[in-house]
């Protein structure tokens, strides 16, 4: 394991671009895999989570060409014959990979796909996409009733309507995925929006899609159109060099071409909300399915914070940065609290856990709640070692600590940046 150190840091000055959104970047391979017409994808991902989806969609019968340029063209098998692999899909350590193909794979009659990972992923719940494919006629057998390795035995499904009992997008994804196969039309309710890559991509593709409130709704189809898709910057990895601009005293820089997806920009409101400036060219809040997804440059200078609380509908919205949002808690004036945030518990690592001792080993008066955590702002941070737990997440905001630290901060694991950022250390390091 890699214990890196990062040292207090003068301003950060300069411009980076954003690494290309995981999300999306997974989306788009599947999608390209279940056509049968080749799907070329600009600005793809090569991070480890993302290489990994290309690993599973060969091993399920797609061609997947990858360019030196960034471009992946995946030519895929068609949406009702995915082969059945020869062994066991390793999705790695990523989650959405684990939760989003078996939606498109349930479908598949009388072909068998066993699921596994890393350790992190043997830790992380299945049953939450089980219990709606099941609804739908698929069987699914896991371990323990819950967990990776996983089997699903591929048959034909039906339309339901579901109701989720948490906003995931994840789980969403996986039923409009299975929808696709599934004679009628399907519809999934979320308690609160989370966020629409999938809907946007399946609409660019031709398919039915329609959104009313809460709930979306999919018609199956026979083809996907899709052809050409654009991978744009990755904002929950920009949310680092965003976060370190902010806390890092005279910084002042420019995130460049980050996805600005309303469903994904909850933390840039709660940093306004907290007294950043952080300017960008956000998109509205819409009830309908857009087709795309929008891009902007995104302009970050370091100034005093105040706390805030998040907790409700945000929490979906700004989900893999509340990590952040607790370490800039640790400089701003007041309380910081984050309620409602449970899911953090079932990321890669718990992240609730992992805040909570990882920043209080750095100084940082800051408690777990069984849903969040609360952070009394010190307007400073000491410093002192953090582990990462192999979480990316984790070791990425380490470094933003160690940045922005009185001491700096040894980060333990930093390797797992390469999950969703290969790139991170360079970035940063550029910017300083
Ligand atoms: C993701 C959705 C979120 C997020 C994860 C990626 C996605 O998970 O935490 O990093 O690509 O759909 P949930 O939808 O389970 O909250």
């Amino acid at each position: 394991m890699a214990t890196v150190r990062f040292a207090p840091s003068g301003r950060l000055r300069g411009s980076v671009t954003a690494p290309p959104d995981k999300s999306i970047s997974h989306r788009a391979a599947l999608l390209g895999a279940m056509g049968s017409e080749p799907v070329r994808i600009s600005n793809y991902l090569r991070a480890q989570d993302t290489l990994s989806t290309l690993e599973a969609l060969r091993a399920v019968g797609a061609l997947v060409e990858e360019h030196a340029d960034g471009t992946v063209v995946v030519r895929g098998s068609g949406l009702r014959e995915a082969r059945e692999p020869g062994g066991p899909i390793d999705v790695g350590n990523a989650g959405t990979l684990m939760r989003l193909l078996p939606g498109w794979l349930a479908a598949q009659e009388g072909r068998i796909f066993v699921l596994d990972g890393d350790s992190s992923i043997r830790r992380r719940p299945v049953d939450r996409i089980a219990e709606p494919l099941r609804r739908m006629g698929a069987d699914i057998r896991a371990t323990d009733g819950r967990f990776p390795p996983f089997v699903v035995y591929g048959t034909p499904l039906s339309p339901i309507d579901y109701e989720m009992p948490v906003a995931s997008a994840q789980v969403k994804s996986c039923v409009l995925l299975a929808a696709l196969a599934a004679p009628g039309t399907t519809s999934v309710v979320e308690p609160a929006p989370s966020r629409d890559h999938t809907e946007r991509m399946l609409a660019g593709a031709g398919v039915a899609v329609d959104r009313r409130g809460l709930t979306v709704s999919v018609t199956c189809t026979d083809e996907l159109d899709a052809q050409s898709l654009v991978v744009p910057g990755d904002l929950s990895s920009a949310a680092f060099m965003i976060a370190a601009g902010v806390l890092v005293k005279g910084s002042r820089l420019v995130v460049r071409d980050a996805g600005v997806n309303w469903t994904r920009a909850g933390f840039l409101r709660i940093l306004e909300r907290m007294g950043a400036v952080v300017l960008a060219d956000l998109e509205a809040p819409s009830s309908v399915v857009a087709l795309s997804e929008p891009i902007s440059d995104i302009d970050v200078s370091a100034g005093p914070l105040v706390g805030t609380v998040v907790e409700g509908d945000e929490v979906p919205l700004a989900i893999d940065e509340l990590p952040l949002v607790a370490l800039l808690g640790c400089f701003a004036e007041g309380e910081t609290v984050v309620r409602g945030a449970q899911e953090l518990r079932v990321k890669e690592s718990d992240r609730i856990e992992g805040v909570v001792e990882g920043l209080r080993g750095l100084g940082a008066t800051i408690e777990a709640t069984p849903d969040g955590f609360v952070v009394t702002g010190a307007g400073s941070l000491r410093g002192g070692t953090i582990d990462a737990h192999g979480d990316h997440r984790m070791a990425m905001l380490g470094a933003v600590a160690g940045l922005a630290s009185a001491e700096g901060v040894d980060v333990v694991g930093m390797e797992a940046a390469a999950v969703s950022y290969p790139g991170f250390i360079d970035d940063l390091t550029a910017l300083a």
